[in-house]
């Protein structure tokens, strides 16, 4: 099911320096947020669907260390050629080349799934919550982040004028209402200075809402 318009677009895209580039000092604090909410650690299996070049990967790496995994994909080509060069030395990390919706894993494959610049251009985003929900193990964290808010991702779409100039965020209580219909319960949703960040739980065996880690 992999768009091949969308594909051949982030194939073109792939030495622009919004896609390239190493993070600097301006995103430190973003990435702190995302590191810190998303709750990564040591040993942990994470999803990173849209893995562009790798720039969220290898530092994803580096925290789950050589007891975890990383699985990162992505639909352009171009893309998961750059991921694999840049995570080269770094053996938990597995690279494909696949769109999330055929991604075939078993349930409870993942402690985390992380869609880091991505959900807006999954095709059918409830199904494609759904899909990551399956392979997520109960008490397991989804999170959609984004190094700028909702505004100004959809701004940047609506004005590309392209195959992904329909790629938008949906408002807080759609994405609220889509994450509870995959089987998700929504801790918080933030859209600010920092970006846009959500982070969603899936309930089930021994894990519930009396769980410390709610509240937020
Ligand atoms: C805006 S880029 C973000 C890349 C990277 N996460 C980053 O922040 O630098 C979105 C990426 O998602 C990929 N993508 C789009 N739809 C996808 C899908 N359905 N499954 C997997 N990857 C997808 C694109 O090819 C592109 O590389």
């Amino acid at each position: 099911m992999v768009n091949h318009a969308k594909a051949a677009f982030f194939d073109a895209q792939v030495d622009a320096p919004w896609a390239a580039m190493d993070y600097g000092e301006a995103e430190r604090p973003k990435l702190e947020r995302l590191l810190r909410e998303s709750e990564l650690g040591p040993g942990q299996r994470v999803l990173e669907p849209g893995c562009g070049t790798g720039r969220l990967t290898e530092v994803l790496a580096g925290v789950v260390g050589d007891g975890g995994l990383v699985l990162a994909l992505d639909i352009s080509p171009a893309m998961v050629k750059a991921c694999a060069r840049r995570v080269a030395r770094w053996p938990q990390v597995r690279t494909l080349c696949t769109a999330l919706e055929d991604l075939r894993e078993p349930p409870d494959s993942f402690d985390r799934v992380i869609c880091h610049q991505v959900f807006p251009h999954f095709d059918d985003q409830l199904a494609a919550l759904r899909r990551m929900t399956g392979m997520l193990r109960p008490g397991g964290v989804l999170v959609v982040a984004h190094f700028i808010n909702s505004h100004e991702i959809n701004d940047t779409h609506r004005k590309a004028g392209t195959v992904v100039e329909g790629d938008l965020l949906p408002p807080p209580e759609t994405m609220r209402r889509m994450v509870t219909e995959a089987g998700l319960v929504l801790e918080w949703q933030a859209d600010d200075g920092l970006g846009y960040f959500l982070k969603a739980r899936r309930l089930g065996d021994g894990c519930c809402l009396n769980d410390p880690s709610f509240g937020r």
